[in-house]
């Protein structure tokens, strides 16, 4: 059997925003770096984040500090969050967001020259530096541009990793296919960093596109890691709705953070009833008080378009389902009545265009309809908060891929700063553990002929099933019973649902030959979204309580008891198995930021 062999210090996979930091910091370490992506260099989820990245600078309201971001992200997460992580991201982002500035990304500016900040849900404060409504896209190519020129980064194109490598109980590299050719490459590697992103292909309505099949939480549990807080998942409660074809595609939350107002069918601005116990207080109650704090007004309180995702997406379901929605089953969104043309068409950009062509619709003249489209995974790979080690020695992880930072619900905007503080530690802590291993790492030869004739399967099938029928049907299953709100007897069911589609997923039969071949590349697909998704669907059934982007219709409520613990997901044999762990303790002085009402 011939495959290709190519040996680095540090393998990072994944090439969104995560992956490049990492591989960045890993090759200024002086390591040699392998940076794979499934897709093309610089077509990654992390455009999806379009309207900016949050960091405290301060720039348009000087009240703004690391300790508010700090408050603000445990709140919003329902205080499940990595205390330590969310610690660090909140002191770190701001130089960040300078570093990436001063690598040539183009922010919007104030007028005194400041980078911009603009205002979005769960944030206190003016917090998100963008570029119009393409912030995510700034940021990935001012990254890419970095480190293409860098020497001792490799750049693997259109490569998929199906399996990590270990030497004993030490990571030793992973096996991949070219997607182009369907040939095999071995990469010897002494860390990997994992950078894959989300899940979001296990469901129908998603703001993800194709890679997002959770292979990075699929690879890591496999080779022994542990995943954590996967029942939180995050449904971002503005995406297209219409047409059908471009279902779940996100519309920016930078439209309410610009002032665009939620409306249902009967012209109600419904936000106001939805504010929940513990943001009372910190929200406007009346559509004046809402419009004199857009118009400036310091004293005023914010509205209440601006409360965090799980809320509005809730609250927005909440409507459909008591037949207040639209008429392509979403609810109203509104920039035309708050902003003029030319300022809509300069803050977003590409809302304007996107539904204008896709939609034909004029958002300067028409509100749009939007509804919840699944758009991040608040869980993932486990992680220790100072290096993003996993619980596997040689294995990082960073990004969406990693879980802690969030807790249950993530605010907007952190998912940029996360990837480019945690990315960065990621390819530290990896170059740190290359330089350490001395000695050569052995590569199981017989495993991996193994593991490449494992993957040809789907050439054998004399009989078997297509595998984007078997892909559907789990779409569907995790949409029906895993979705914004779940019950016992649902969960239990896609827990069924998901074994049988185990069943069938190791019977699916690929067609043609080898060279780019999008059903074979699905039968690689299917193991790592079904691993997720029960993962997913396991620990939804086990957190008996609603919390974040998990709620229970049979537990409503937020119990104190679960917010003491998280669930890991541990695989044992051929089972995923549901652990607790305790919540690390949170110093004195933190839990000070959190419960003060910082002003
Ligand atoms: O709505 C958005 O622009 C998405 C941002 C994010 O997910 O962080």
């Amino acid at each position: 059997m011939s495959y290709e062999i190519r040996e680095q210090d540090v393998l990072v996979i994944g090439a969104g925003g995560a992956g490049l930091r990492a591989a960045i910091e890993a090759s200024l370490q002086g390591c040699s770096v392998g940076l794979v992506c499934k897709s093309l260099l610089g077509k990654a989820h992390t455009v999806m984040a379009e309207g900016g990245v949050a960091a405290s600078l301060g720039n348009v309201d000087a009240r703004d500090t690391w300790q508010v971001h700090f408050r603000d992200t445990m709140r919003g997460g329902k205080l499940l969050n990595n205390w330590r992580m969310a610690q660090i991201h909140a002191q770190e982002s701001p130089a960040r967001v300078n570093e990436l500035e001063a690598w040539g990304a183009v922010f919007d500016r104030t007028k005194e020259g400041k980078i911009l900040q603009r205002n979005f849900g769960g944030h206190r404060y003016p917090r998100l530096a963008h570029v119009g409504d393409r912030t995510g896209l700034e940021i990935i190519r001012t990254l890419q541009d970095f480190a293409v020129h860098q020497e001792n980064i490799e750049v693997y194109m259109e490569c998929t990793i199906t399996h990590l490598l270990k030497d004993g109980d030490k990571i030793c590299g992973a096996l991949g296919y070219w997607r182009t050719t369907g040939e095999f490459i071995l990469f010897k590697a002494k860390a990997v960093v994992i950078a894959t992103g989300g899940v979001g292909k296990s469901y129908r309505i998603t703001s993800n596109s194709w890679e997002y099949t959770g292979d990075g939480q699929a690879l890591a549990c496999r080779a022994g890691a542990d995943l954590m807080d996967m029942e939180f998942l995050q449904f971002h409660p503005t995406g297209m709705v219409w047409p059908l074809s471009v279902k779940g595609t996100l519309v920016t939350e930078g439209v309410r953070g610009e002032g665009g107002v939620l409306k249902n069918n009967k012209g109600e601005r419904f936000m106001f009833k939805y504010v929940p116990d513990m943001f009372k207080g910190e929200f406007a109650e009346t559509e004046d008080e809402a419009k004199r704090w857009l118009a400036g007004d310091k004293n005023a309180r914010r509205p209440p378009e601006l409360l965090t995702r799980d809320v509005v997406a809730k609250a927005i379901n909440a409507e459909v389902k008591a037949g207040r929605g639209s008429p392509h089953g979403g609810v109203f969104l509104d920039i035309a009545s708050q902003l003029n043309a030319e300022t809509i068409k300069k803050k977003l950009p590409s809302m304007y265009h996107q539904f204008k062509e896709l939609a034909n619709v004029d958002i300067t003249k028409e509100p749009m309809e939007v509804g919840p489209t699944a758009h991040y995974i608040m869980g993932g790979i486990r992680v220790e908060a100072e290096t993003a080690v996993t619980t596997v020695a040689g294995i990082y992880a960073a990004g969406e891929a990693a879980a802690g930072m969030h807790g249950a619900n993530r605010l907007g905007g952190n998912s940029l700063s996360d990837l480019l503080v945690f990315g960065r530690r990621a390819g530290l802590g990896a170059s740190q553990h290359a330089k350490n291993t001395t000695g050569k790492l052995a590569v199981d030869t017989k495993q991996v002929e193994e593991y490449i004739t494992q993957a040809l399967k789907p050439f054998e099938q004399k009989t078997g099933e297509n595998p984007f029928t078997v892909m559907e049907d789990l779409q569907k299953a995790m949409e029906r019973c895993v979705g914004i709100v779940r019950e016992e007897k649902e969960l239990v069911e896609a827990l069924q649902e998901i074994a049988k589609l185990k069943v069938r997923a190791k019977n699916v039969k690929a067609q043609g030959d080898k060279a780019y071949n999008p059903g074979w590349h699905c039968c690689l697909d299917l193991p790592n979204m079904l691993i997720v998704s029960e993962a997913i669907a396991k620990a939804a059934l086990e957190r008996k309580e609603s919390r974040g982007g998990h709620t229970r219709i049979d537990y409503p409520n937020t119990e104190a008891e679960f917010g003491k613990i998280n669930f890991v997901i541990r695989k044992k044999g051929d089972e995923l198995k549901v652990a607790t762990e305790p919540l690390p303790q949170m110093p004195a002085e933190l839990q000070t930021i959190i419960s003060e009402d910082s002003k």
